[in-house]
């Protein structure tokens, strides 16, 4: 490893000198979740050799099947953070209600709201999967139970965002307000070291991602949006190429490295899309925020959005900040 090869947990140390005014907790938070996706990886790992593979046969509040993988990174996540002393409460994708702390142990000042495997349905063929995590400041005083109400926070008000992506190499990649930095595990040493300071989303990109097969429920503007990018004409970059691979922590990953956008729309059998606001449209926003990109719901910016429910869906429309923008002018046509 060459001297300069800076570790998590060196990055971090630098980064509270650079801003004194963020606490000590942002380290010990983020030095948590890369623990806890060292865990997963393992999992994820070696999912193809112990059977650990295919549905527990249960179902999670979203009435979806659950694979063994999402229950076991769930439990490892809510394990590493309920004796943290970190957090006041967590919110899971897997689990209907808010987690709270245990009383005997101590609180802290954040809440965690997390997906814990994002891309489940692709665990069996081997496809990346992530892990997507939003932390915010409570908002109930330090000596009462956190309640469902400091969840319910605009994204903008995030102090920390990211995701694990578990791929040909699994990367921790998040934001504090400061830019977007990208860690990938070094497996042998079992450290996370910085790949990719201060990632910059290309204003425009050439790709395109959505899910073609809702395309009979699509809305006439989606519709019209998505023919246009499909149409040729070479003076405007035209046509983009297609990628969709169902994660959406990869679809977020290709589109934060190379540009273009992602799209899950409400249609007219989802109004309000697919994917939820608290912990994978809010936290991706805030990366394509602080990346110089942008993520609406085709007419209002997700990080402005005031959510009424843990689980609440929402459409999505992230990328490039041009991509965005015209997108969001087919979508707003009179
Ligand atoms: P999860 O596995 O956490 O439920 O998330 C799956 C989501 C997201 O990862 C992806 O973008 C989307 O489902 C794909 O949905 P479709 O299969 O409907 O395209
Ligand atoms: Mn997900
Ligand atoms: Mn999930």
């Amino acid at each position: 490893m060459s001297h300069d090869a800076h570790t998590l947990s060196r990055f971090i140390m630098d980064e509270e000198r650079r801003h004194p005014r963020a606490t000590g907790g942002f380290s010990a938070l983020l030095s948590q979740i890369s623990l806890a996706a060292k865990v997963i990886h393992r999992e994820v790992s070696r999912a193809g050799l112990v059977d650990i593979l295919g549905l527990t046969g249960q179902e999670n509040v979203q009435g979806e099947e659950v694979q063994k993988l999402d229950i076991f990174a769930n439990e490892t996540i809510v394990a590493m953070f309920e004796t943290s002393g970190l957090l006041c409460a967590m919110a899971s994708e897997e689990e209907e209600g808010i987690i709270p702390m245990p009383p005997d142990l101590p609180h802290g000042a954040y809440t965690l709201a997390f997906d814990p495997l994002d891309g489940s349905s692709n665990i069996d063929a081997n496809v990346n999967i992530g892990t997507i995590f939003s932390i915010h400041r409570r908002l109930s005083a330090s000596d009462t139970l956190a309640t469902e109400h400091d969840f319910l926070q605009p994204g903008r008000q995030q102090v920390c965002a990211g995701y694990v992506l578990y791929g040909t190499s699994t990367m921790l990649v998040f934001s504090t307000g400061h830019g977007v930095h990208g860690f990938t595990l070094d497996p042998s040493i079992g450290e996370f070291l910085l790949s990719h300071r201060d990632l910059q989303m290309p204003a425009q990109g050439k790709i395109y991602s959505i899910n073609e097969g809702n395309a009979a429920w699509w809305d006439e503007p989606i519709r019209t949006y998505i023919a246009h990018l499909k149409s040729d004409d070479s003076e405007r970059g035209l046509p983009y190429k297609s990628r969709y691979i169902g994660s959406l922590v990869a679809d977020f990953h290709r589109t934060l490295l190379y540009g273009g956008i992602f799209l899950y729309p409400g249609d007219r059998k989802a109004p309000e899309g697919k994917l939820r606001l608290l912990y994978e449209a809010s936290p991706l926003a805030f990366l394509a925020q602080q990346a110089g990109g942008h993520a609406s719901t085709g007419r209002r910016a997700i990080l402005e959005l005031e959510p009424e429910q843990l689980h609440q869906r929402v459409p999505l429309i992230i990328g490039s900040r041009d991509d965005v923008a015209e997108a969001e002018s087919f979508l707003n046509r009179p």
